[in-house]
């Protein structure tokens, strides 16, 4: 297979995104409210730091120093890094990665929808050889953990990537995508069935002995029932929700806006269910959830707290403005302050049925 060059995948650089955001007419995926989105600087308490706020949260093994994580695929450490201090987030989430390069899906892959994105990147990724050589050495100076997202087409591939990603010092945690389709089981996706997420999971567990997260497919009758599954198979951390599948038509042309005719929907659009999962999922294991799907604000992100979640990830939003993290870390601390709460683990859960 021809090698595909790291990183390439990327829809919009940094400066496309922040110069076009997602076009005319598109929703404006920025923060409300009080918790607005205007540069730290700006900000009343801009000289907070999470040194001196009670943000830090512990997922597994691995302490953050706060709950707030880049979400896999949509952060380019390279090009964010002129724009974002990577040393600032919870934790740095890679873009999945297969055992092999993968070349990805036919173009067009991204389509704007009316409250977010549809995207059929299809696991465009460099392989560990490329992971090896080229991103990680790049990612020396990052201190926070670095978290590798896999994903596989067959079980053995999950554990081979799993166990040869175990030696690595580099990487702290693994994230296990399971909204892959199993090609042994004629495409079926691995997160639809509770124990074809079982096998998977438990193969993964029995090679990779540090901080085991599964993501989780929110495509999917009851999520509670996979994630119960995914923890007796070993899982440390469950992160929910993957994209939903979408489809968008070109009403002149007659065809997909995708080039894979489906792809997964991400954005605000998807906020609503993402919440609603967290908090059937919080109720349903004893292990982290990592709350994502949708988030622009910290209000955004306390919203998932309260629902259940440790922690979360923050994915589109990072498309339309680079900082989009930083200001949500600085939201979730002036929360905090405003509010008189000492740990924001005191959130987790919280939500008043
Ligand atoms: C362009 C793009 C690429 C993505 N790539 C991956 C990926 O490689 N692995 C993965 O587990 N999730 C991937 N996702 C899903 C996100 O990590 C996240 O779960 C989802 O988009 C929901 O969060 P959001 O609404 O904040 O974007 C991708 C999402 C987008 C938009």
């Amino acid at each position: 297979m021809k090698r595909a060059k790291p990183l390439d995948s990327k829809p919009l650089t940094a400066r496309q995104v922040t110069s076009r955001g997602l076009g005319a007419g598109a929703p404006r995926l920025e923060a409300a409210g009080p918790f607005g989105n205007g540069p730290i600087s700006a900000l009343p308490n801009a000289n907070l730091t999470s040194e001196n706020k009670q943000v830090a949260v512990r997922i597994g093994d691995l302490f953050l120093q706060n709950p707030v994580l880049t979400a896999s695929g949509t952060f380019d450490p390279f090009t964010y890094a002129e724009l974002v201090d990577l040393n600032r987030l919870g934790a740095l989430v890679l873009k999945g990665l297969t055992l092999q390069p993968v070349l990805g899906n036919k173009p067009p892959r991204i389509a704007e929808t009316p409250a977010g994105l549809l995207n059929s990147i299809g696991f465009q990724n460099p392989g560990l050889e490329g992971l090896l050589r080229d991103i990680l050495p790049r990612l020396k100076d990052v201190t926070v953990p670095i978290i590798a997202n896999i994903s596989g087409d067959t079980e053995e591939e999950y554990e081979e990537l799993a166990s040869r990603l175990n030696h690595l010092p580099e990487v702290a945690a693994l994230e296990v995508n399971i909204s892959c389709p199993n090609v042994a089981r004629g495409g079926m996706v691995f997160g639809t069935d509770p124990e074809v997420a079982f096998s998977v999971v438990s193969r993964v567990r029995r090679v990779y002995h540090k901080t085991l997260i599964v993501k989780l497919s929110p495509n999917v009758t009851d999520i509670a029932a996979i994630a119960r599954r995914v923890e007796a198979a070993g899982a440390d951390a469950v992160s929910l929700i993957n994209t939903l599948l979408g489809m968008a038509i070109d009403v002149r042309t007659r065809r997909p806006r995708l080039g894979n005719v489906t792809g997964g929907l991400s954005g605000p659009a998807i906020r609503p269910v993402a919440v609603r999962m967290v908090w059937q999922v919080a109720r349903a294991v004893r292990i982290p959830i990592i709350g994502m799907g949708g988030i622009t604000s910290a209000e955004d992100a306390l919203e998932f707290l309260l629902a259940g979640a440790r922690a979360v990830g923050v994915g589109a939003a990072n498309l339309v403005d680079p900082r989009a993290t930083m200001e949500i870390i600085e939201g979730l601390e002036r929360f905090l302050e405003e509010e008189g709460i000492k740990d924001i683990n005191e959130l987790v859960g919280a939500v008043r049925v």
